[in-house]
């Protein structure tokens, strides 16, 4: 049996991310139960702030071609989201939006790899507030499930996550972490 494969990658670029800290924890389950997992960091797929007239012009970001390519690979998604004013972060919006247009013929389409649909999902939340960026998960909910991704009701967001991880990035209560490992655990299942 081939072991399911899983993207994992946090909305947030920042050094210090919260969210990073928590899809380094998460892909560590996944990889720990069996999983075949790829850990992105999007600060290695830069691209532009979505623009119509750019796309008419020069197509898709060499990075959404790159990403478009490798999430086809994967069935599974592991995304930890930032909330930002209780939605996603611009980062995570923009790479989804330009993941989500089709290639044009000019740089091979319109046949390409589809990035989202068929495949399952499991969302993860760190936040400084009390509620660990849930309302930014209800955004990234309905957004997958336009793309044609299930999304598993096993969610875990991380309130007050400034003060939930040591200095060497492990959750300081195993009760976090146990969570975690549940959300992580469904998502293989179903793969
Ligand atoms: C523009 C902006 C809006 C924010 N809005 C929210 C919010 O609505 N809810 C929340 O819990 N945190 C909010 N925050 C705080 C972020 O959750 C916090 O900065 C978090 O650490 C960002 O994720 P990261 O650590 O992975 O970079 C906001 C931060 C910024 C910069």
């Amino acid at each position: 049996m081939t072991a399911p494969r899983i993207i994992a990658f946090a909305g947030s670029t920042r050094e210090a991310s919260l969210n990073r800290k928590l899809i380094r924890i998460a892909s560590g389950i996944a990889t720990e139960i069996g999983a075949d997992v790829t850990l992105l960091d999007l600060r290695d797929y830069d691209m532009p702030i979505y623009n119509g007239d750019l796309e008419a012009r020069e197509g898709l970001p060499a990075a959404a071609l790159t990403l478009k390519a490798l999430f086809a690979e994967h069935q599974g998604l592991l995304i930890a989201s930032p909330e930002n004013n209780a939605c996603v972060s611009a980062l995570l919006k923009n790479t989804i939006d330009w993941m989500s247009r089709p290639i044009p013929a000019s740089q091979g389409g319109p046949a390409g790899p589809q990035p989202f649909k068929g495949k399952f999902a499991a969302l993860l939340a760190a936040s400084p507030s009390f509620h660990g960026g849930m309302r930014g998960l209800v955004a990234l909910r309905a957004m997958m499930q336009t793309l044609g991704v299930t999304t598993l009701a096993e969610q875990h967001t991380v309130g007050k996550a400034h003060e939930a991880f040591d200095a060497d990035g492990v959750f300081k209560d195993a009760g976090q972490l146990e969570s975690v490992a549940g959300v992580v655990r469904r998502l293989v299942e179903v793969l």
